[in-house]
């Protein structure tokens, strides 16, 4: 999109909120079938247009943009929810106490190297104050994150909790506590839904189900 198409369109998306609108459950613009075909094919393209977007209001308070990173051709693709306070500070994806965990899970439970798979999250900008980010911002980041998996292509995907989960399945009443370890399907990929690292570090004796449900994705990798 070009700056002058997204900015007409932020407009337009100004007004509907002058109207009342909350979020729209899923965008798609006037005469296109699908969001994610204006978006950059590549993903080096794709990050460099996602660096400058303000698309929705996380926009204002962010330091960085967080996009993600890891083999374009991983097999593995982790997806959390959203930047802390340290991944903000460095724009990069799982580098604050809950990115060691993930590393750990990474390293000495699947023995991978954490360059090895990818890792994203359902929403760019840090929420502030670590919030759960709303429907509105989810609306709009993912995209971003659509053209990722598409592009990445792993066979397998990790959601790690239940904003994850709900967003990338559209199962908003599941609860994660209740599907995790399940494999489920999301586009060409097995979606395997997991506790969070943040959940891990509040209630460690949920590290035996995380380290079942990676049991299940190194049997299927
Ligand atoms: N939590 C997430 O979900 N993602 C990060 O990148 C960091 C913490
Ligand atoms: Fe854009 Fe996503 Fe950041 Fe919102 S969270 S400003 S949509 S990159």
């Amino acid at each position: 999109m070009t700056q002058i198409e997204k900015a007409r369109l932020l407009k337009i998306l100004y007004q509907y909120r002058a109207m009342g609108f909350e979020y729209f459950k899923e965008y798609k613009p006037v005469g296109s079938k699908d969001t994610s075909s204006m978006l950059p094919k590549e993903i080096g393209q794709l990050k460099e247009s996602v660096m400058s977007c303000h698309l929705c209001n996380l926009s204002k308070t962010r330091k960085n943009v967080v996009f993600g990173e890891g083999d374009e051709n991983a097999k593995l693709m982790f997806i959390g929810e959203a930047p802390g306070a340290s991944e903000d500070e460095d724009g990069k994806v799982f580098v604050g106490r809950s990115g060691t965990v993930l590393t750990n899970i990474i390293e000495n439970v699947l023995r991978l190297k954490r360059e090895d798979v990818y890792i994203a999250n359902i929403v760019k900008c840090r929420p502030p104050g670590n919030r759960v980010p709303t429907m509105e911002e989810v609306s709009a980041c993912k995209p971003y994150l659509m053209q990722q998996v598409e592009k990445v292509n792993p066979s397998i995907i990790v959601a790690l909790g239940s904003t994850s989960f709900h967003h990338l399945t559209g199962e908003y009443e599941t609860e994660i506590s209740k599907i995790r370890g399940e494999v489920l399907e999301l586009g060409n990929a097995k979606l395997i839904p997991t506790y969070h690292p943040n959940f891990l570090l509040r209630n460690p004796s949920s590290k035996k189900e995380v380290f079942q449900d990676m049991l299940k994705v190194k049997s299927l990798l």
